[in-house]
């Protein structure tokens, strides 16, 4: 089973961006403790991050027949890309949307994910354990 792991604007910067909010550890980091999480043996990851939203679309329109799920955080494209919504929708790529933080107990913009609806499931608040949650998520569908 492939999956893409994919992250949106300014989750470059982990571990020194809001530390207090997103923790100390670098993206590299994250997506390293991930592909060598005991849950995740058999899988096949690639990881892609962007600050622009267009090549995120791009992105997964090229992994469209690739790719069996993708793990989004999208950072703060969930709250307002309607493009990146219709991008899911178009490709057809079963995707998990994931935040570190808790983005209901937060500022009221974030409250507001334009994605949710059109993704199979929706973990957050709990660091870097939110993308295993999607993962486990998309395991237990199988
Ligand atoms: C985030 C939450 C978003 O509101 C924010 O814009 C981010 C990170 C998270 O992982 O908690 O960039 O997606």
């Amino acid at each position: 089973m492939k999956l893409i792991i994919v992250n949106g604007p300014n989750l470059n910067l982990l571990g020194e961006r809001e530390p207090e909010i997103y923790g100390n550890e670098s993206l590299n980091q994250v997506n390293r403790w991930i592909q060598n999480h005991e849950l995740c043996k058999e899988l096949e990851f690639e990881f892609f991050q962007s600050n622009f939203e267009g090549e995120i679309i791009d992105f997964l329109h090229s992994k469209r027949s690739e790719v069996d799920y993708c793990i989004l955080n999208a950072g703060a494209l969930t709250h307002y890309s309607y493009a990146l919504r219709d991008a899911i929708v178009a490709t057809q790529i079963p995707t998990v949307e994931v935040h570190l933080s808790n983005i209901y107990k937060r500022e009221n913009f974030r409250k507001t994910s334009v994605i949710k609806n059109v993704c199979i499931g929706q973990f957050y608040g709990e660091g870097k354990q939110s993308y295993i949650n999607g993962i486990k998520h998309i395991l237990e569908k199988k």
